[in-house]
C-alpha cells in the first residue's frame, strides 16, 4: 500500500513490530461502516463517480460478508483492518477499490473506527448497569425491612437494613452511568474528513459524513481529530471506577459468604468447589470480579502512559491504544454480568443477619439518642453514660437491652424503662427515618423512586 519509495520490503522484526491486525480486525465492523459512508459522501461530492462509489459500497458489502461468515484474515504484511479490507476489496472489484482513500487518510480512519467502537462499548456497558440496577433494587425492595449489622472499620456500628446496604450500590451506578452518558456527549464528534492531519483539498462534505454515521457534529480541528484519544480515556476512568464499585460490592459477598459471617448463599452457579476439601464452596466469581478490577484500571494506566507526551498529530504509539480498551471492556461486561448474577440469584440469610445485628452493641446509640431525648441530657454526657452501659453489658456477656433497670439506673438515674423501647434493632432502623436514612420507610421510599427511574412497573417485583 506505501511501496512506492521504497527499494526494500520490511524485515521480519518490522513487520511483526507494525501489524496491529491481531488486535484492530475487531473494528472490522466499523472500518466498513465508515468506509461506506465516506465513498457515498464522495460520490454524492463527484470526487468520484457515482458508479464508481456505488462499486465500492457493494464491494464492502461482499467483504463484511467475507468476514462475517469465515473472520478476518490475518496477515502481518498488509498491517492492520484498514489495509486489510482496502486489500481484499481491490481482489473483489478490481482496480477501481483504489478510489476508496481519496480525501482520507488511516489517521482519521482509525480515530473514527475507533470512536464508533468506544461509542457501542458505552452503551453496552450502560445496558449492563440498568440490568444490574434492576438486580439490586429487586433484592432492596423485598430486603427494606431485613436488619443487619451496619459496619465502620467493619466494626459493628449500628443497625441497617440490606434494602439500604444495597441500594447504596445501586447511587454508585447511577453516578457511574451518568459519568459514561458525558463521556459518550463529549466523544460523539465525527474525525472522517480529517484525513492524515491537515485536511484535505478535496471538496468533501463533513457533516454529511458525520451524520450517516450517528455523530453530532464533525470535529473542529484536524490535527487534534486524528490524535485525540481523550474518548478511550474517558471511557477507560469511567471503566475503572466502574470496576471499583463492582469490586467493593464482590468484597461485601466474599466477606458475607464465609463461614463466620453466614449472611448469604450464594448461587451455586456463581461458585466453585474444592478438589481437595469437599465441603467448600468458594466465592471465586466475586473474587475475580475483585481482581479484574486491577487489570481494568492497569489498562487506563497504560493507556494514559501511551499518551502522555505525544507530540501532534498521529504517531504509532497510538496503535496500542486498542488492546487496552478491548481488555478492559471484555473485562468490564463479564464482570457486570458475574455481579447482575450474584445480586439476583443470591439467598440472604436474613435471621443470622438480624441475630449479628444485635450483638456488638448496635444499639449505643440509640441509648445515648434516647438520653439526649427523653432525659434532656447533652450529648457528649450521654455518650459517656452509655460508655458505661456497653462497657457493663460486655462485663456481664449480655446484650444492652438485658441489663436491668436498676444497673441502668445505677449508671444514671435519668433512665427509666421507656428506654427499652429504643433498644431494640427494629426501633433503631425505623428511627432513622431522616432523608437518605436506613429506616424500612425510607428505603422503600428510595426504591420505589429508583424502580421509576429504571421503567420498572410499579407493583412488580423482578
Ligand atoms: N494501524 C494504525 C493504528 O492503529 C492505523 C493508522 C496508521 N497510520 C499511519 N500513519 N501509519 O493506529
Amino acid at each position: 500500500m506505501w511501496g512506492g519509495r521504497f527499494a526494500e520490503g520490511p524485515s521480519a522484526i518490522m513487520r511483526e513490530i507494525n501489524a496491529s491486525i491481531p488486535f484492530d480486525k475487531a473494528l472490522w465492523r466499523q472500518d466498513i461502516a465508515a468506509s461506506k459512508a465516506h465513498v457515498t459522501m464522495l460520490g454524492a461530492q463527484g470526487i468520484v463517480s457515482a458508479e464508481d462509489a456505488k462499486t465500492i459500497c457493494e464491494g464492502l458489502d461482499r467483504v463484511a460478508a467475507e468476514y462475517e461468515a469465515d473472520g478476518v484474515p490475518e496477515d502481518w504484511d498488509l498491517e492492520d483492518i484498514h489495509m486489510t479490507t482496502e486489500s481484499r476489496l481491490a481482489e473483489l472489484i478490481g482496480p477501481v477499490a483504489g478510489r476508496l482513500h481519496t480525501a482520507r487518510s488511516r489517521n482519521d480512519q482509525v480515530a473514527t473506527d475507533f470512536k464508533l467502537w468506544v461509542r457501542t462499548a458505552i452503551d453496552q456497558t450502560d445496558d449492563g448497569l440498568a440490568a444490574l440496577q434492576r438486580a439490586l433494587v429487586t433484592q432492596a425492595g423485598a430486603h427494606a425491612d431485613s436488619i443487619m449489622p451496619g459496619f465502620t472499620h467493619l466494626q459493628t456500628a449500628q443497625p441497617v437494613t440490606l434494602g439500604h446496604h444495597l441500594m447504596a450500590y445501586y447511587e454508585m451506578l447511577r453516578r457511574d452511568r451518568s459519568r459514561l452518558a458525558d463521556a459518550r456527549m463529549r466523544m460523539n464528534e465525527s474525525p472522517l474528513g480529517s484525513a492524515a492531519l491537515a485536511g484535505t483539498g478535496f471538496p468533501i462534505d463533513r457533516d454529511v459524513t458525520s451524520a450517516a454515521l450517528q455523530f453530532d457534529r464533525p470535529t473542529a480541528n484536524s490535527l487534534d481529530a486524528v490524535s485525540d484519544r481523550d474518548f478511550a480515556l474517558d471511557y477507560l476512568m469511567a471503566a475503572s471506577q466502574i470496576a471499583l464499585h463492582l469490586s467493593r460490592l464482590a468484597e461485601e459477598f466474599i466477606i458475607w459468604a464465609s463461614q463466620p459471617f453466614g449472611f448469604v448463599r450464594m448461587a451455586d452457579s456463581l461458585s466453585t468447589g474444592s478438589s481437595i476439601m469437599p465441603q467448600k464452596k468458594n466465592p471465586d466469581a466475586a473474587e475475580l470480579v475483585r481482581g479484574h478490577a486491577g487489570r481494568v484500571i492497569g489498562s487506563t494506566t497504560a493507556l494514559m502512559v501511551t499518551m502522555k507526551g505525544l507530540p501532534l498529530a498521529y504517531s504509532k504509539d497510538m496503535q496500542d491504544d486498542k488492546p487496552p480498551v478491548f481488555e478492559a471492556a471484555g473485562l468490564l461486561a463479564l464482570s457486570i454480568a458475574a455481579m447482575t448474577g450474584m445480586v439476583a440469584d443470591s439467598t440472604f440469610n436474613t435471621n443470622r443477619m438480624r441475630e449479628a445485628a444485635e450483638l456488638g452493641y448496635a444499639t449505643a446509640t440509640d441509648l445515648a439518642d434516647w438520653l439526649v431525648t427523653e432525659a434532656d441530657i447533652p450529648f457528649r454526657e450521654a455518650h459517656h453514660i452509655t460508655g458505661a452501659a456497653v462497657k457493663l453489658a460486655e462485663q456481664k456477656g449480655v446484650a444492652l437491652d438485658e441489663l436491668s433497670l436498676d444497673e441502668l439506673q445505677a449508671i444514671d438515674e435519668r433512665i427509666d424503662d421507656g428506654v427499652y423501647s429504643a433498644l431494640s434493632v427494629e426501633a433503631s432502623v425505623a428511627a432513622r427515618a431522616s432523608y437518605g436514612g436506613t429506616a424500612p420507610e425510607q428505603v422503600k421510599q428510595q426504591v420505589a423512586a429508583a424502580r421509576k427511574a429504571l421503567g420498572l412497573n410499579d407493583g412488580a417485583t423482578a
